[in-house]
Formats: structure tokens, sequence, C-alpha cells
């Protein structure tokens, strides 16, 4: 009986969906447990590449059942297309080994709609949100006003539908509801769509089978330094992104929490605004987007590059509990001649050795160690020994210094492009 966590440690896009899905086959269950469509998760094999955006990314093993949890945003329309595309392109229904919970907050296109006028109005001060209707979604969960997935079983949901969008139209004056009521049809088809799943109590689910013994693999999505409470407010998400999100969005005792797998880039991105202490804005940063092919997976938006910063890293492996560390995409830096890594801020005029929850309103620097760069192409490296040495360097420094070992490396996005360490 196992309930492990898998999350990202710094601003989201770390590689987690390529991990859950290679690990899913161990798993019987996997279940995201935070976040909606905001989440642009990765996965390729067979020559195949496939972005999830709502559902888990253990969706294509054959052996595990695969969860929505009670702390998701599901927007049923972004939901019903995932759906169908999946089913066109690899000719799975997942009617079966999908379960939904409840309690899952549903994103109206209402939700949608405020988001675009709050971050409208946020002028230069924008957070750079993907514009999915999460942070009014939320909003709604917690001014006690949310609509839940269990909701659409009953025949007053049109009715609480109406509320909800009364309530909106009286705190946002100038929403002209007539604006949005074309995109009504396509949500309640997509309401019905979701009521052909499999609509639960998924704690109840979830705890039975772990007092059977089985193993529960927990997908987060964005990042810790995303995190409501610990990201860089206010530049973060609506959710609690860190290990304890976990046990709340899924409705598991902390006690269950076994392995905690940290997912980091060799380098830092971050996509949308607010602080990046290592980013670059030279030819090495241009180098590493273009290498990596730092895009959103989401948005398609040109996420912003920088040097792989350890404060940050330690800061998430403390909030996260983490137990094992998984450094994806690796390849990417192969051919610098220097790699470096952020160890120290100078921070209003002194060196410090944490990550300031101020970090947005000062300016900060950031000291660095040089590494010697790894030239050869890693691509098709099995295993640790065929790594070059600067690569072996590069790991043990950062193991040393946050003192967790690093069990994976990825080497190329395709599942079978994995290390174990
Ligand atoms: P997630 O949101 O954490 O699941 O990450 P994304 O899918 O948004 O972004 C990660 C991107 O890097 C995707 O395009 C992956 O296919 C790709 N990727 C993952 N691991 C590696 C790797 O080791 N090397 C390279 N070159 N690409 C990788
Ligand atoms: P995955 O799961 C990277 C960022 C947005 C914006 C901020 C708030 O693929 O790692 P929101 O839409 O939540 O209101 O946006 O958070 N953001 C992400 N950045 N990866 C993600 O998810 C993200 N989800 C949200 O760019 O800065
Ligand atoms: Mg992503």
């Amino acid at each position: 009986m196992s309930l492990d966590v898998l999350l990202g440690l710094q601003w989201g896009d770390e590689g987690k969906g390529k991990v859950v899905d290679y690990l899913s086959k161990q798993y019987d269950l996997v279940a995201r447990f935070q976040g909606g469509p905001n989440a642009g998760h990765t996965l390729e094999f067979d020559n195949k590449k496939h972005v999830l955006h709502q559902i888990p990314s253990g969706i294509f093993s054959n052996n595990s059942l695969n969860i929505i949890g009670n702390g998701v945003v599901l927007d049923p329309v972004i939901f019903k297309n995932e759906i169908e595309k999946i089913e066109l392109k690899f000719g799975l229904t997942l009617f079966d080994n999908l379960f939904i919970s409840n309690k899952v907050q549903l994103i109206t296109p209402s939700h949608r709609f405020i988001d675009k006028i709050l971050e409208k109005e946020k002028g230069d001060k924008k957070i750079g949100s993907t514009l999915r209707g999460i942070g009014p979604t939320y909003q709604d969960k917690i001014g006690r006003h949310g609509l839940r997935v269990g909701d659409i079983k009953y025949d007053n949901f049109k009715n609480k539908y109406e509320r909800q969008k009364e309530m909106h139209s009286y705190l946002f004056k100038d929403i002209n509801l007539e604006e949005f009521n074309s995109e009504e049809k396509q949500f309640f088809d997509s309401i019905n769509f979701l009521k052909k799943f499999n609509l639960t109590d998924t704690e109840y689910l979830i705890n039975k089978n772990l007092n059977k013994g089985k193993s529960v693999l927990a997908e987060g999505a964005q990042g810790t330094l995303l995190d409501i409470d610990f990201g860089s407010y206010p530049f973060v998400t609506s959710s609690n992104t860190t290990t304890a999100g976990a046990c709340i969005g899924l409705g598991v005792s902390p006690k269950k929490v076994e392995k905690v797998y940290g997912v980091f880039k060799a380098y830092c991105t971050r996509v949308g605004k607010g602080p990046f202490p290592t980013e670059l804005f030279d030819k090495e940063g241009e180098k590493i987007a273009k290498k990596g092919n730092e895009f959103g997976s989401t948005t398609g938006r040109a996420r912003r590059c920088g040097w792989l910063d350890l404060l940050a890293l330690k800061y998430a492996v403390m909030l996260n509990g983490v137990t094992e560390l998984f450094m994806m995409k690796a390849d990417v830096l192969s051919g610098f001649d220097k790699v470096f890594l952020c160890t120290k801020y100078l921070f209003e005029g002194k060196e410090i050795d944490y990550f300031p929850s101020t970090i947005g309103d000062s300016t900060i620097e950031p000291i660095y160690e040089s590494f010697d760069g790894w030239k050869n192409d890693i691509s098709e490296c099995k295993e640790k020994s065929d790594f070059p040495i600067e690569l072996i360097n590069y790991i043990k420094f950062i193991e040393n210094n946050l003192k967790i070992p690093i069990k994976l490396v990825s080497v190329g996005p395709d599942r079978n492009q994995t290390v174990l360490v």
C-alpha cells in the first residue's frame, strides 16, 4: 500500500507527463490532484507525441486506473475534445478506466470570461495566465458558489448554473452575458458527454485500493514555485502544487504518502510573468530555448530560459519532502563549453542562501558555480556508465547540495530516452 507523489520542483513544464507515463505501468492507479487545463503534459512514444491537459498521464498504460481527483478544476469542453482526440488518434475508449470525482469543480464559460477581463485589467502587472478560467473557478470554490461534477447528475443543475452566472454578472458589472451565450450550447453538450463517465466519490475508490495493497501515483500539475502559498505570489497559479496538495486533492491521509518524486529540468524555464533570478537574456538563453524547444504545451508561448537555480530547488525539496530527484532534459545542455548552477543570491546587497518571499519586490542577482559542459550527444545513453564525466560531476554536485539522490535522468522526449541511475 503506497501513495507516491510526483510533482514539479520549478515553474512547471519540467517533464512530469513524460515520467508519469514512464512509471505508470508500475502503478495500479494514477491520479491528478490539482490544477486544470492550464496544464500541458507531453508524452512521446512509438513515434507519436501527445499533450494532455485534463486527463492523467497514466492513460496509455494498460494496467492502471486513472482518476481526476477532487482538487482538480475541469473544463467539460476541453475534456470532451481531449477524449475524442485520443479515441481518434489511438483508438482508445476511456469510459472504463477513467474515474472523475463528484467533487471536482467545473469551469464554466463565464469563468473563462472573468479570467480574461481580470487579466486585462491588470495592465502591465499581468500574471500571464493561460486564461483557462483557473483563478475564477478556484475563487468560486473557496467562495462557496462553485459547481461540482456531482451536481450534473441532478435536474436542478441548469438552475444552479444560471444562479452562478447571475452572481458573476452581479459581481462583474462589465460582464456582457450575451457575449458567452454562444459557448453555452457547447458547454451543455459537453456536460452530457461527461455524464457517460464514472463520476464517483474518488476518495473512497483511492482509499479502498490503498487498503487492498494497491499502489497509487499522484500526478502534480504546474510546479512548486507556482504554488498559491509558496510560489512567487502573485505570479502563481490558484492551487497547492506541493505534496500536501496531493492529500487534499485526493482525500488521502499524509500518513499514506511514501515516495515523493521531485522532477526538475537540468536548467530552468518559466512561462508567463514573475521573478526568475537565473533568467538568461543572451545567446546562451536562446540556445537553451532552441535546443529544448521551449514553447508552452498549452498556449504555445515562448518559455523564458535560464541556468539551474539550486536555492529555488532546495526550497522546493524542503516544501515537498522529496525522496528522489528526476533530472529532465539533460540532453539539452550538451554542447555548452560551461554550464552554471546558482548556489547563492545577492539580495538587497547581501549574500543569502534561501528563497526570499519578497523575491519579486527587490533586485536579486544569482551567484553561480561554473562547470565544464558535456560535449557529446547523450540522447542515446542507456545507463549511467554511458554518461560523460562532466555530466556525472554536475549530477554529483546537485546531489551533494540537496542531499537527495538523483534516480532518473531523462535524455530525450521519448519514453525510452530514460536512464535510471
Ligand atoms: P510537463 O508540463 O511537466 O509535463 O512538461 P511539458 O510537457 O509541458 O514540457 C516538457 C517538454 O520537454 C515536452 O515537450 C517534452 O516532450 C519534452 N521533454 C521531456 N523530457 C525531455 C528530455 O529529457 N529531453 C528533451 N529534449 N525533451 C524532453
Ligand atoms: P504544467 O502542468 C507552466 C503559469 C501561467 C501563469 C501562471 C498562472 O504543464 O507544468 P493560470 O492559468 O494558472 O492562471 O496561470 O501559471 N502556469 C504554468 N506554467 N506550466 C504549467 O502547467 C502552468 N500552468 C499555469 O503561465 O504564469
Ligand atoms: Mg507543461
